[in-house]
């Protein structure tokens, strides 16, 4: 509950909300919106609480350091090891060279990174407290194919995450990234470590562009952040709870009870190339073709003009 408020609250940053619109958006009397707005003080929130006014959450000078993420964490495993960098090159990298260090569900959590890369050898542009840059480490004891299908949960788990905390309309773009109109605003780098037939490791690197104010030259043409879209800041800490949970909830269903249909729902109901005409990058070729599903296997089948279909598991597509 203490959570739904403060979605609320972050919904109407800036402005008052009453006890009286809490409680009747969330079937709670008014005495327990005042404790649950008590707890979140003491956990750190700034909350205004103004005379016949309501409610009001300020600005937030947010670090992601494990105490603070800590104190409101609800997870039943999943970031407990929780490893907070100021500056990295990149936690996936950070993730790999301190391997032994770390245990599954362990989160590498950086506030900058240097070197933050993207897929297919590119970079990934990480600006210091604004962002989200982190590596889940797990061992899911899968085999090597079904990797593709983590890329997709962490991806339908980022899409809830970011339409609970800001309601704005998020699409995924097969196979790793978010967007807000054109504009990315999340992109997931997947790197698997073991055998054919076992997953040792997966390190699931993950960038949200949270707060940045603008963004310069070639990228400003291809990504946004959250504030921008919102025209307020966003809460970081928010959004990284809300990730972890549904994260942690989609792990359990498929590693644990071999449910995977929440994932494909969410990820086939919110994709931006399903059932549109795209063009298939090969080095300096592009293919048209035509979107037609994602499998059940993560792989996203497209048909050419010439009637010929293919099942991708990765690479890059284009709308
Ligand atoms: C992409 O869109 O190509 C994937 C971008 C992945 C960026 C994240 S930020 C945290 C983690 N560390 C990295 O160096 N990359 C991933």
């Amino acid at each position: 509950m203490k959570e739904t408020i403060l979605k609320l609250l972050f919904r109407h940053a800036g402005s008052y909300l009453s006890g009286q619109e809490i409680s009747d958006e969330l079937g709670v009397s008014r005495t327990a919106v005042w404790k649950h707005i008590k707890a979140l003080q003491a956990a750190g929130y700034q909350i205004e609480t103004g005379h016949r006014k309501g409610y009001r959450l300020l600005p937030q000078e947010e670090s992601l350091l494990p105490g603070e993420i800590k104190s409101v964490l609800k997870t039943r495993w999943l970031a407990h090891q929780l490893v907070h960098l100021e500056s990295v090159d990149s936690t996936n990298i950070w993730a790999k060279k301190h391997h032994h260090e770390l245990q599954h569900g362990a989160l590498v959590l950086a506030e900058e990174q240097t070197g933050g890369r993207g897929r297919l050898g590119r970079s990934w542009e990480s600006s210091k407290g604004e962002g989200i840059w982190m590596t889940l480490v797990l061992e899911p004891g899968l085999p090597m194919h079904d990797a593709g299908k983590m890329t997709q949960l962490a991806a339908a788990a980022m899409h809830q995450a970011i339409v609970g905390v800001t309601g704005l309309p998020v699409k995924i773009k097969w196979p790793n990234d978010l967007l807000v109109g054109d504009h990315k605003i999340c992109g997931i780098l997947t790197e698997a470590s073991g055998e054919l037939t076992r997953i040792e490791r997966l390190l699931v690197g993950i960038g949200v562009n949270v707060n940045q104010q603008a963004f310069s030259g070639e990228i400003a043409a291809v990504a946004t952040s959250l504030r921008i879209m919102m025209e307020q800041p966003v809460s970081r800490v928010a959004l990284l709870m809300l990730f972890l949970e549904i994260f942690e909830k989609c792990y359990d269903d498929y590693v644990l009870h071999q449910s995977y249909g929440a994932v494909l729902r969410v990820v086939r109901e919110h994709s931006m190339l399903l059932n549109q005409p795209i063009d298939v990058i090969r080095g300096d070729q592009r293919v048209a073709a035509r979107a037609v599903s994602i499998h059940e296997d993560g792989r996203l089948e497209v048909v050419y003009e010439d009637g010929q279909s293919e099942l991708l598991a990765g690479g890059e597509v284009s709308v």
